[in-house]
């Protein structure tokens, strides 16, 4: 099938290189010539795994293309996937729209042939109807149908996701387009028979209805881990004897930071301006996009109640400061709230990421270091903020060379019990 992919980010790129991968011809476009042009000279602008192999074979075979002449992309294809962002609008907490929208008045310029539209970015209910209006359906009737396809990849995890996932959720009421995106996904789908197909509003409800659940699930794990604490409970524990409940499951119920990255955050707030709109309250996402906020406040508090409120001119190294591990992806991670605050206070501020150096700290005073060693040398505090491999079977010891360190493992890397045989002054989450 002739693709054409319009926003080549995360999603955008992984989407169409897996579609690429299973045989399709297609075209990956933006806006943005310098990330068309990277991908071009095989510079790829994400970290994810697996992705530059894929890219380099499929580029290599011609089913994959890059280029920014969008106009011509669309005329050239049969699917059109809107992949661009849909980030939160700060003035109302709604997502904004206005780059699907944009796509959309493309499209209406460039609609030569009947093709099939596809939202896969996370957009509100009653967007396709708005893209339909756009697109004008009564002059332009059988040229088109729009129709929803969410994504529910996770980064770091994204190929994987794509190629297996759990569900692909289709939402249209014609049949046409429905055959079409079957067939689409027949490769995919053949091997679990996970293919859901359902109304357009109820497609793009099921992506909000389902980051939501899953932020609460964390929200929920983090508030009991806190009780944990003060309980003296290792709420490893709690998890472990939940999720064997066969209807809670033990996926998302590890304790950490706030819950961070381009999805979760964004797609709560706008879910509850949805809820709005249809005048009906959603007071539990409502808490949990609170009782998340407020764990950034609650960590730094343990942060100075760990160091006995002595944190002035402290050495203190971060080992990860992406949103989670697996990713280059800072947006709405825990760190840009906890480090700023952190270095305020006159500590003096240290990272290592396996993704490399950050530019979204606007504090110059905070300092990347390419590797663990220079980052952990002569420390008073490392904080494990995200869980890459690499963290998890440190020597300390030998790194640190400070005989008074601590160490606040956020992601509950180690055992409490081996690190007090070894005399490490050593703190988790909710134990
Ligand atoms: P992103 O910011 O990484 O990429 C969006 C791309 O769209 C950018 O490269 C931008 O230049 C491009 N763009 C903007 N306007 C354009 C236009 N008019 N024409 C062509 N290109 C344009 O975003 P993302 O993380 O890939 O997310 C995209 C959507 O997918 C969002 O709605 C998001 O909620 C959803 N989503 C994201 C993830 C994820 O893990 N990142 C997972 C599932 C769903
Ligand atoms: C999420 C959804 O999982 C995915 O289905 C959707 O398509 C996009 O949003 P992603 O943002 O890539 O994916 O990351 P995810 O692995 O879900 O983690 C989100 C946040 O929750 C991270 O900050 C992570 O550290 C945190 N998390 C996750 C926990 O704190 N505990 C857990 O048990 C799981």
């Amino acid at each position: 099938m002739k693709i054409c992919i319009i926003g080549t980010g995360y999603v955008g790129l992984v989407s169409g290189t897996c579609f690429a991968e299973l045989g399709n011809n297609v075209i990956c476009t933006d806006v943005n010539k310098k990330k068309i042009n990277d991908l071009n000279e095989a510079k790829i602008p994400i970290y994810e795994p697996g992705i530059e192999e894929l890219i380099k074979r499929n580029t290599h075979q011609k089913r994959l293309k890059f280029t920014s002449d969008i106009a011509s992309s669309i005329k050239k294809s049969d699917i059109i996937f809107i992949c661009v962002g849909t980030p939160t609008n700060k003035k109302n907490n709604k997502a904004n729209l206005k780059y699907v929208f944009d796509v959309a008045h493309s499209i209406k310029d460039n609609l030569n042939k009947y093709k099939v539209i596809v939202t896969k970015s996370t957009v509100p209910v009653t967007t396709g109807d708005r893209i339909e209006k756009i697109l004008n359906i009564k002059k332009n009737k059988n040229k088109f149908d729009v129709i929803s396809n969410p994504e529910f990849l996770r980064e770091g995890e994204a190929i994987r996701d794509f190629l297996y996932p759990d569900r692909v959720v289709i939402g249209t009421n014609a049949n046409k387009p429905n055959k079409i995106m079957k067939n689409l996904y027949l490769p995919i789908i053949k091997k679990k028979n996970r293919y859901f197909h359902t109304s357009r509003r109820a497609s793009e409800l099921i992506k909000y209805a389902s980051n939501a659940f899953l932020a609460t699930k964390i929200t929920y794990i983090n508030e009991i881990s806190n009780l944990c604490e003060k309980a003296n409970i290792d709420v490893k524990d709690i998890s472990i004897g939940m999720g064997l409940d066969e209807r809670i499951g033990d996926r998302f119920l590890r304790p950490g930071p706030s819950y961070g990255g381009s999805c979760f955050p964004k797609d709560t707030r706008a879910l509850l301006t949805t809820a709005k709109k249809f005048r009906t309250n959603l007071s539990i996402v409502k808490s949990v996009i609170k009782s998340n906020e407020y764990r950034n406040n609650l960590l730094l508090s343990r942060i100075y109640q760990i160091m006995s409120k002595n944190i002035k001119n402290k050495k203190i190294t971060f080992l990860g400061v992406t949103f989670k591990a697996g990713t280059d992806d800072m947006r709405e991670s825990s760190s840009l709230k906890i480090i700023p605050s952190l270095i305020n206070k006159g500590a003096n501020v240290f990272y290592y990421d396996p993704s490399g150096p950050k530019k979204d700290f606007k504090n110059n005073k905070i300092k990347y270091c390419s590797n663990i060693k220079d980052a952990c040398i002569n420390t008073d505090l490392l904080i494990i903020h995200t869980e890459w491999n690499e963290f998890k079977q440190l020597n300390f010891k030998s790194l640190v060379k400070n005989k008074k360190f601590k160490i606040f493992d956020m992601r509950n890397l180690y055992s409490p019990v081996k690190m007090k045989k070894n005399n490490i002054r050593y703190f988790g989450v909710g134990r």
